[in-house]
């Protein structure tokens, strides 16, 4: 059995980049009979940002109801919240002294930080904690924890995954094959979905759509989208549209072919958007009132999370235990 894997960490509500980049795609895997899918809240990841309580962990349920909401089936799904797997942080520290500190500093979150501090002419460490210089360690004990095939990823998260492969390697190399070695996944076409602004859709951008937006709300947002300004009766080029790349992620293929040939022969964005907006509100109305019935029943969330939280235990824990005795802990 292949393991496919993939974690969402709680720091907003969850938007169309997470959904088209990773959850759609992870979704789909999960119907592939002989694939074990391991997906989980990386709630712990999140700390680096939310250190508010109340809204962590609202912000957590909301990540789980997401995936519930959109169709994940937790009986075939390994389906957790990685605090409640104690092993991935025991793995995290191993795998550390095995990472080179240069490592992270080349790690793009980081490096992003860093570099927004000195053009804004601060000091360089500025808003940089532990949790956030070492992030890319966690998630390749997430990754390795599982021995995990594939991870499906938006392209911001290549390099996160490149990191788990380099560290798995290392081990490899002084202990013999240990880890297996991961590949990431990107979805074609929509590697990295454009917010609002043109720029990558993004938490810290604030420019994003909320998956679960309500209709009205959708749509504002939905017409805020920037476009360009070929006057309506102007054909279009579907391929370069973030509109239509929208339209497509929750359009049938019938849908699709006329809508491009409507693009082609000259649409209106105004038009175009309104289109969008009814296939996404068509497809998101029921999974919508299923998030917030969810959000609404904590306890349910809570069993199935503790349910699969014994199932990913079950997994990495004997792993572990095999890994300690590689590295010469006395046992
Ligand atoms: P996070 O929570 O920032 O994002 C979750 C997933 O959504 C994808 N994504 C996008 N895809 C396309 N276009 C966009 N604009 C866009 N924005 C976000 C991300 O690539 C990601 O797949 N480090 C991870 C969480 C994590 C993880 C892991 C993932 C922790 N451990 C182990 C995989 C395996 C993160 O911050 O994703």
């Amino acid at each position: 059995k292949k393991t496919i894997l993939t974690g969402i960490k709680p720091t907003g509500q969850i938007h169309l980049g997470n959904y088209i980049g990773a959850i759609k795609p992870a979704l789909d895997l999960a119907k592939v009979p002989h694939y074990q899918p391991a997906y989980f809240v990386a709630d712990f990841h999140g700390l680096t940002k939310i250190h508010q309580a109340d809204e962590f962990k609202q912000l957590s349920y909301g990540i789980a109801a997401t995936w519930l909401a959109l169709g994940l089936n937790p009986e075939k799904v390994i389906f957790y919240k990685q605090s409640d797997v104690a092993e991935i942080f025991e793995l995290n520290w191993i795998l550390s002294c095995f990472t080179p500190k240069g490592l992270m500093n080349r790690a793009h979150a980081y490096k992003g930080i860093v570099e927004q501090n000195r053009e804004m002419d601060r000091d360089l460490d500025d808003g940089v904690n532990m949790g956030i210089y070492t992030y890319p360690i966690l998630m390749a004990a997430d990754i390795l924890s599982f021995q995990t095939n594939i991870v499906p990823v938006g392209k911001d998260q290549i390099q996160h995954v490149e990191i788990a492969r380099d560290i798995a390697e290392t081990f490899n190399h002084h202990y013999g094959e240990t880890f297996v070695l991961p590949d990431y996944q990107v979805q074609e076409g929509t590697e990295l979905l454009p917010g609002l602004d043109g720029r990558k859709m993004s938490k810290s951008y604030n420019n994003t759509i909320p998956l679960f937006e309500e209709p009205k709300r959708l749509q504002k947002l939905i017409n805020k989208i920037k476009t360009d300004s070929l006057p309506p009766a102007a054909p279009k080029n579907p391929d370069t549209s973030i509109v239509f790349a929208l339209y497509k992620e929750f359009a049938t293929e019938a849908q699709i072919e006329k809508m491009a040939e409507c693009y082609r022969s000259g649409i209106g964005w105004g038009e175009a958007k309104k289109e969008l907006f009814d296939v996404m509100n068509h497809f998101l109305e029921e999974p919508r009132e299923t998030y917030k019935e969810l959000m609404g029943s904590p306890k349910r969330i809570d069993e199935i999370l503790e349910n699969g939280a014994e199932r990913a235990r079950a997994i990495a824990k004997p792993f572990l235990k095999e890994i300690k005795r590689k590295i010469g802990v006395h046992m």
